[in-house]
């Protein structure tokens, strides 16, 4: 299940990926991003010199929340991914998108696990969150319409959600924060941005291949942890 890193012939143009990907997202989330990632990114010191070492992130990452990082080949089906989070570990996709591949990866790579997951595990509501998601999701019978809205939920927080921050809708989802071209179709005008529900979230359709249809934007961030309790109601009906 768990691979090394890339070999050393790979190493320097994964280097040159990450820190153009580093440059160009950090700038687009200027003012962007929500404050969380803002913070996580520098206390875990992620620079652009250099891809983080996974082991280095995890330990830090366990100090703050209890989390700690799983090195992955590739992405994990939602079964075996929500079991990791269920134990709060998170997996991380040792490879690096290729060039071609720059402003939009339909799957999960290390870029997006990196620079987008992990600096929000710093944060408790959001580690804690992800922690009742996985118990949650382990919970329901495979195949249940409760585990495909608890997939619908997933996706439209700590993949593609905002939060309300200074009457500004800021991105936390990995899926925007590590990618130029979801962050310019949510922001443009023209794409639904709907106040975060949390009945309307578990019905909605999500794509993994191509952009969001609409996003959804927390009033506030405590909201995220508020809503666990009215969860387990919604989920009985299911
Ligand atoms: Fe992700």
């Amino acid at each position: 299940m768990f691979t090394k890193l890339p070999s050393a012939t790979t190493a320097g143009q994964d280097q040159l990926i990450w820190k153009v990907l580093f440059d160009r997202q950090t700038a687009l989330l200027h003012r962007r991003a929500a404050p969380a990632f803002s913070e996580g990114l520098a206390r875990l010191g992620m620079r652009r010199e250099a891809i983080p070492d996974i082991g280095e992130l995890s330990a830090t990452v366990f100090e703050n929340t209890g989390w700690a990082l799983a090195p992955v080949g590739r992405p994990f089906e939602p079964g075996a991914f929500f079991e990791l989070l269920a134990e709060r570990r998170f997996p991380v996709v040792t490879r690096i998108r290729p060039m071609h591949a720059f402003d939009f990866s339909p799957q999960p790579d290390l870029f997006h696990d990196l620079f987008g997951h992990v600096p929000m595990l710093l944060d408790k509501g959001l580690a804690d969150f992800l922690h009742m998601l996985g118990q949650a999701y382990r919970a329901q019978p495979v195949g249940s319409p409760a585990r495909e809205q608890l997939w619908a939920l997933y996706f439209f927080t700590a993949e593609f959600g905002l939060v309300q921050h200074e009457e500004q809708p800021r991105l936390y989802g990995a899926g925007l924060l590590s990618s130029a071209g979801e962050i310019h179709h949510c922001v443009n005008e023209n794409t639904p941005r709907l106040v975060f529900d949390l009945a309307t979230v578990l019905r909605t359709p999500v794509s993994g291949t191509r952009y969001q249809n609409q996003y959804f934007v927390l009033p506030a961030w405590e909201q995220l942890t508020d809503c666990v309790a009215e969860l387990a109601g919604l989920l009985a009906i299911a």
